[in-house]
């Protein structure tokens, strides 16, 4: 694989014309390129041409990309330079920078980039370059971030089509369901939730809200205290930065609920939107547009990259390792458009997100612990029919990832669990409800905050308990009478507040 860089410098001005150019310049480049390329492949200085205060150079490599040893160049440049002629490298870009690469499969369709390029594709082998490439994107690292980014779409549209990986894990028994509708259909019509007023979100009435609680109860106790869980508060918001991170904004970006801020709190300035509202008695929308910032946050989408905020730059003593932590003040936020479907798929939920933070022997072995605990809630309390699967890992999906990471061995990757909603058809060809979930994630996250433990590899995981699913799963397998519920969760319920009576 070949590439080639063509670029320009800017010096601060013209050189002597005594100066010898022609034997500082290849030393330089040289011990740049040995330093970048060493023994990777080869690599050299091709060409270069003086004009004036402009330094043309074009090194080609056939190991790693050149852009490295351009920087380096650079930098030994101007210090020789500044140091012999009081000369400097003002600045310098890439009019054109080629490189060509490996794709996993040939692309079936176009693939475009959104910065100035050219690509060319044969079979497998593609050929990108870059044009007019500025200085930030040579020091950034522009060029691998586009050829991973072309490799990705060319494998996405080889996966487009093939189902999401599913490897059933286990299957509780089945069991005779004592209700067959939809719960929501049932809960709305004894007013128990009212579709609430904006998208996807519900009101609960006393007696829904009791349940939901309930289940959250019976999370903590049955799950999260007996493991030594400690609980968080959280913001609702996730910043930008946290999302770059994570993968989240590349990966969602049509998913989230933005925030914007009000621009200024001066009544003055809110003057005529006050005064249009008072006339008009509706939303001023081009009025309030002025008056409020884009957006600077957004809502949380899921609570696992806020706790991992919290610990970023900071390093864990052995002693507090495993650290097992779980949020359930923030409420997740995800913009369903169509998906919606009663209080199983909604664009606000309650969910606890524990998270745990380890060794990845310790974080192996609290998953044991976690499975163990979960099994008894679904069969001994909530009496639930109920499997579990090794499906594509949450974070390779937040963050626009495919594949399946770590098949094989199962020691990173996410398993979902599922529930059998009778009202939605036959256990064998209906779809189940994913009502939670359990991932070891590796060192992504840690890495991508880091965080660091006293000692050795630091891992981590969450498992985030979608309330409002382990209810729907629920009340879908067993209804709303109080009567038929199962034991374990009556004594867990206690009182249910009667329903409030409409006239
Ligand atoms: N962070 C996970 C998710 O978003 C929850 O555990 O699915
Ligand atoms: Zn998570």
């Amino acid at each position: 694989m070949e590439h080639r860089l063509e670029a320009d410098l800017t010096l601060s001005g013209p050189l002597p014309p005594t100066f010898p150019l022609g034997d500082l310049l290849p030393r330089v480049a040289t011990e740049a390129i040995a330093r970048t390329v060493g023994k990777r492949g080869e690599g050299r200085l091709s060409q270069w041409t003086l004009d004036g205060p402009k330094l043309h150079v074009t090194i080609e490599s056939t190991g790693p990309r050149p852009h490295q040893a351009l920087l380096a160049l650079v930098r030994r440049l101007g210090e020789e330079l500044g140091r012999e002629a009081k000369v400097g490298v003002r600045t310098f870009e890439a009019p054109r920078y080629r490189t060509e690469f490996p794709l996993d499969s040939a692309p079936t369709a176009a693939i475009t980039l959104p910065i100035p390029h050219q690509l060319l594709v044969e079979g497998t082998v593609a050929t990108l370059t870059l044009h007019g490439l500025p200085e930030e994107g040579l020091r950034d690292n522009w060029m691998d971030r586009a050829v991973a980014l072309v490799q990705e779409k060319a494998r996405r549209q080889g996966y487009r089509g093939k189902e999401q990986f599913w490897s059933l894990l286990s299957s509780s028994p089945p069991r005779e369901p004592l209700f067959r509708d939809d719960p929501t259909e049932e809960m709305l019509k004894r007013q128990w939730v009212r579709s609430g007023p904006t998208k996807g979100k519900w009101f609960l009435g006393p007696t829904a809200a009791h349940l939901l609680r309930t289940m959250e109860r019976i999370a903590v106790e049955e799950v999260l205290r007996p493991l030594g869980f400690q609980e968080v508060v959280q913001p609702h918001q996730d910043s930008f930065d946290i999302l770059l991170r994570t993968g989240h904004l590349e990966g969602l970006p049509g998913e989230f609920y933005y925030v914007a801020e009000p621009k200024t709190r001066d009544p003055a300035a809110w003057e005529r939107f006050t005064d249009l509202v008072k006339i008009t008695r509706q939303v001023p929308e081009e009025e309030l547009a002025h008056l409020v910032t884009p957006p600077t946050a957004v809502l949380c989408y899921a609570q696992c990259p806020t706790t991992y905020w919290w610990l970023s730059g900071r390093t864990l003593s052995s002693g507090s390792l495993p650290l097992k932590l779980f949020d359930r003040a923030a409420v997740s936020n995800r913009y369903e458009s169509g998906g919606r479907h009663g209080l199983e798929r909604v664009d606000e939920f309650h969910r606890i997100e524990p998270v745990f933070l380890g060794p990845p022997s310790d974080l192996v072995a609290l998953r044991e612990r976690l499975l163990e605990r979960y099994r008894h809630v679904f069969d001994d309390v909530l009496e639930l029919e109920w499997r579990t699967a090794w499906v594509t890992p949450f974070y390779m999906q937040q963050s626009g990832r495919v594949g399946v990471e770590d098949a094989e061995a199962r020691v990173k990757g996410t398993i979902d669990f599922e529930a059998y909603l009778p009202y939605r058809g036959p256990r064998e060809s209906s779809e189940w409800l994913e009502f939670q979930n359990l991932s070891i994630v590796g060192d992504k996250y840690t890495k991508a905050f880091s965080i660091k433990s006293q000692t050795g590899e630091l891992w981590s995981g969450c498992t985030g308990i979608g309330l409002e699913r382990w209810l729907t799963a629920f009340l879908s397998q067993k209804g709303l009478e109080e009567s038929a519920w199962p034991t374990g969760f009556r004594g867990y319920a206690g009182e249910v507040p009667k329903d409030v009576r409409f006239l």
